[in-house]
């Protein structure tokens, strides 16, 4: 990696990556197979789930679940339309839940950790006359890898009867309680994009412990086929949707036949493969990535009162380095952006509150204005840059000396 620029997110095509990609090669097939597969088994058992379905992208699975309770049997009589969410993330969280048929309600967020406060969303619950029929679900949010309130808001799911799921795209290995991200939900959703501490370019993964929920999944991200098993037998002539009184019904294909309905959200051998290799290796890069986080604490904590700089724990697995300007400070976020920019050290912002600041949600904006005022602040005054593993000290030091230069 280039010494002068300090990318948000980096990825090296090493030599064990060059191999993986020779390998599924090699193989002679590259749509969904036996690395998919083992990718899937290998990220349900680092997550600590019974189960790991890969799809497309993060977004792709955050859709698939979320489709996936208009179907299940526990949860399809569950009528609300709404989904409680957080304002202040990317937003696909938003996009996915209003293309499955929901529509998302905010709650503002803890302004250090970034996630949902359950006080919020019991306040929310509590205003309507009929939680159950307006609501459905809750999809909090781990940002930046910080893991939100899960005991809190499951208590308040199941007093007003909704399902609790998570949004863990940010947030592979981080851990509440002493249980990972990803393992509390119905179903969480999970990306690989190229800037995530586990990353296969463009993939993602739905983890849960349901298996009727999983089944759906599965059958969802291809296109509502009837298939639902992780292998297919059909070879051996052992499939289980064959007609019971006629197992050798060569006419009925269940690859082609369809019993709910779903979209292609399936992935491709080089992703799980190139995932499979960074899933080896995320000790390593959570511990990289926590060192990072340190040494830039350390040597930025003199800008203090300026500067929120991110709280460091141990159960954190960092996305990013987050920062947000306090209120008297001297300098804006432009300014510093700007500077940071110029001298090679990459910056985004903290993603906007969604329902106020973004252009797509306009139609909300009336509805939220003054309502987020933790969500508004940090969509404005946030931003982060990053803290991955790929940087050396050479690179920790110029960001260091960066600031310092900007903040003169
Ligand atoms: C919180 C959050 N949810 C969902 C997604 C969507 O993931 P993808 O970009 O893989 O579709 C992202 C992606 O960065 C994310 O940060």
């Amino acid at each position: 990696m280039d010494e002068t620029k300090v990318y948000v997110g980096y990825f090296e095509l090493g030599d064990e990556a060059r191999a993986v990609i020779n390998k599924v090669l090699d193989a002679g097939r590259i749509s969904e197979g036996k690395f998919t597969q083992e990718f899937e088994k290998s990220f349900a058992k680092y997550c600590n789930t019974k189960y790991s379905i890969a799809t497309s992208s993060g977004t792709a699975a955050l859709q698939a679940g979320l489709i996936a309770l208009k179907y299940h049997s526990s949860y399809k009589n569950l009528t609300g339309k709404k989904i409680i969410t957080s304002p202040l993330t990317y937003i696909a969280t938003a996009n996915a839940v209003h293309f499955s048929g929901y529509e998302p309600a905010f709650v503002d967020i803890d302004p250090v950790r970034f996630s949902i406060l359950p006080e919020k969303v019991e306040e929310l619950l509590s205003k309507s006359k009929n939680p159950a029929e307006e609501y459905k679900a809750i999809l909090p949010v781990h940002l930046m890898g910080y893991p939100c309130d899960m005991d809190a808001l499951k208590s308040i799911a199941d007093k007003y009867g909704l399902v609790l799921l998570e949004d863990s795209a940010q947030a592979h290995g981080s851990s509440y309680k002493g249980r990972r991200t990803g393992s509390m939900g119905l179903f969480s959703a999970f990306s690989f994009y190229i800037a995530h501490n586990i990353q296969a370019g463009e993939m993602g993964a739905v983890t849960s412990n349901d298996e009727e929920l999983i089944k759906l999944v599965r059958q969802i991200k291809a296109n509502g086929r009837v298939c639902d098993c992780p292998v297919c037998t059909r070879p051996q002539g052992k499939c289980p949707h064959l007609p019971k009184d006629n197992k050798n019904d060569d006419d009925f294909d269940p690859r082609f036949t369809h019993s709910i309905l779903g979209l292609n959200f399936k992935t491709m051998e080089f992703q799980a493969a190139l995932g499979l290799s960074q899933l080896k290796l995320a000790d390593k890069i959570f511990k990289a990535r926590q060192d990072n986080v340190k040494y830039f604490n350390e040597h930025l904590k003199k800008y203090d009162e300026i500067l929120q700089l991110p709280e460091f724990d141990r159960d954190v697995s960092y996305l990013a380095y987050p920062i947000v300007l306090k209120k008297d400070a001297s300098v804006n976020r432009k300014h510093l952006r700007l500077g940071l920019e110029k001298n090679g050290v990459e910056t985004r912002p903290l993603f906007g509150s969604i329902p106020t600041q973004q252009p797509a949600y306009s139609h909300m904006k009336d509805q939220y204005e003054g309502k987020l005022p933790n969500a508004d602040y940090i969509g404005k005054r946030g931003f982060y840059i990053g803290c991955h593993q790929y940087l050396t000290e050479a690179h920790l030091e110029k960001v260091i000396k960066v600031f310092e230069k900007v903040l003169k």
